[in-house]
């Protein structure tokens, strides 16, 4: 298991969100990371990381002491990858991430450490996806891990499409089951133009709203939309992964993250690389991390 090392002489700029689901999704990444260096450390492959939601360096998770994000972690794993690229928006963000990437960078030095190569973006999430797709398609030889965690519905459908057709990505996602999706999901099916056209761009699917509402019978024997469970939103969403990743390479279920008895996200796993043995090893360390933060 991963320890949190606090750096003091950091000024972090720490971020409030989470919990403990937001430690089970950071310690699932993180494995994840170390266990794609380990097995594909003695191929001839250029390795890399992508977070294009990465923060900044700090979880304020609601204990007394920051804990490190997901970026920092993976910064320090024991076979480390040739590259990794950190994005986020907020500048702020992105300079306290700078700042801790450095110290951390400084700190391994003089234990004759070297740190990998590492690049810090502000721009838009699919931005950041849209480099991480240009760079594992630069040479043969690539291949990287996506981590997309933002707080909502950030990520485009596009930049989702865009990473399957890589063939050479795995792609980590956070996906705002009952943080947004759920909650603007309006119960009356009265969904605002704006919010509509969210949807479409976040599931690239004008189908949404016929697999998220059911017709129910009223008092009056009409039938009214109906909101679907959230067992059937989780599944419509990784259904909309299985039309673009190769068969047999998504997650089946993925990973519900609950905060205060109430699901907030679905943590989802894809392989975009079609060949059987790359995918099934990935699925089979994805389902071991996700079975393993399912044990009670
Ligand atoms: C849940 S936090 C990321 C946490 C981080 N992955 C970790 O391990 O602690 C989401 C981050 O996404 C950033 N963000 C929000 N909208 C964004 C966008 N459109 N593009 C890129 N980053 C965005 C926020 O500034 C925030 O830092």
């Amino acid at each position: 298991m991963y320890q949190v090392e606090l750096v003091e002489t950091v000024a972090k700029r720490t971020q409030r969100y989470g919990g403990s689901a937001t430690e089970i999704k950071a310690e699932i990444v993180t494995d994840y990371v170390v266990f794609y260096g380990r097995a594909l450390k003695n191929q001839n492959f250029e390795t890399g990381y992508f977070d294009a939601f990465a923060g900044s360096g700090w979880t304020d998770t609601g204990s007394l002491e920051a804990g490190r994000s997901v970026a920092l972690r993976v910064l320090e794993a024991h076979d480390p990858l040739a590259y990794y690229a950190f994005n986020d928006i907020s500048a702020q963000n992105a300079e306290s991430l700078r700042e801790a990437v450095e110290d951390l960078r400084q700190r391994r030095s003089q234990q004759n450490i070297a740190t990998p190569v590492t690049r810090i973006t502000i721009q838009d999430g699919n931005a950041a996806i849209r480099d991480a797709c240009a760079w594992v398609r630069e040479s043969y030889s690539r291949r990287a891990v996506i981590f997309l965690d933002p707080f909502g519905m950030q990520v485009d459908w596009a930049s989702m499409e865009a990473i399957a057709q890589t063939g050479r990505l795995d792609v980590w996602l956070l996906i705002p089951t009952g943080q947004a999706i759920n909650r603007m999901l309006r119960r009356d099916g009265n969904i605002p133009p704006s919010w509509r056209a969210r949807f479409d761009t976040f599931f690239g699917d004008p189908g949404w709203s016929d697999r998220l509402y059911t017709p129910s019978p009223n008092l009056f024997g009409e039938l009214d939309p109906e909101r679907v469970a959230m067992e059937d939103i989780e599944r419509y969403v990784i259904d909309r992964l299985k039309t673009i990743f190769p068969p047999g390479a998504v997650h089946s279920t993925g990973l519900r993250l609950i905060r205060q008895s109430h699901p907030q996200f679905l943590l989802a796993f894809a392989c975009a690389n079609p060949r059987p043995a790359a995918y099934s090893l990935a699925l089979k360390a994805a389902d071991h991390l996700i079975e393993r933060a399912q044990r009670p």
